[in-house]
């Protein structure tokens, strides 16, 4: 799927990418990885601090990110929260905003979402000079959409504080090699 295609027509890539998850054990995997090996990779990014600072880029509808946020609420339960979104697709980000609002154990969890590609928002970073010091940033299925995939992982590694940590999730072989035959 092209970068056109994903970003003009919403509902025909959100109803492709929704049969995906269904046919495929991906979000599965992936939630076993958020309890089992997160909490050791968060283990660091605390010490202390509040509010921690979390950028979400490509975060889709936010299924992922919610249970990223109650691991790391699970494991630094005085910390208040700041989840930035980066995303492009505005009716990911809606509902999104459905999921937060109908999810309860999100106290002290503050959330910010902006309609725009990781590329935008390392442009408006830079022309603001306002360059944000974060805990924990996640690219969750999300590079395949970036053109210079070191350049992106580059920026965005740089806003890293001391002890934070970034996390890429992307599949070792091309998403339709991953449905299951039906
Ligand atoms: C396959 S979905 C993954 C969503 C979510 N992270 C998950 O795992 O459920 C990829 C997401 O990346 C977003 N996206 C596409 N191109 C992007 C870009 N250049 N910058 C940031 N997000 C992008 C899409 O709109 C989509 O919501």
């Amino acid at each position: 799927m092209t970068m056109r295609s994903l970003l003009s027509d919403n509902s025909r890539y959100i109803e492709s990418f929704h049969v995906f998850l269904k046919n495929s054990t991906e979000h599965q995997c992936m939630l076993e990885f958020i309890q089992k090996t997160l909490p050791g990779i968060i283990s660091s990014i605390g010490d202390g601090k509040s509010p921690l600072n979390v950028l979400s880029i490509g975060g889709g509808s936010g299924e992922i990110d919610l249970q990223i946020l109650k691991q790391i609420r699970a494991t630094y339960p005085a910390a208040a929260i700041h989840n930035e979104v980066i995303e492009p697709n505005g009716e990911q980000i809606r509902c999104y905003q459905e999921h937060v609002a109908k999810t309860s154990g999100l106290e002290n969890i503050t959330f910010t979402w902006h309609q725009e590609t990781s590329l935008e928002y390392e442009s408006r970073m830079k022309s603001s000079k306002e360059m944000k010091k974060l805990n924990f940033i996640h690219m969750i299925q999300m590079l395949y959409y970036v053109k210079d995939v070191p350049a992106t992982i580059g920026f965005f590694h740089s806003l890293l504080e001391p002890g934070a940590k970034i996390l890429i999730m992307i599949l070792s072989v091309p998403p339709s090699q991953t449905l299951r035959d039906n």
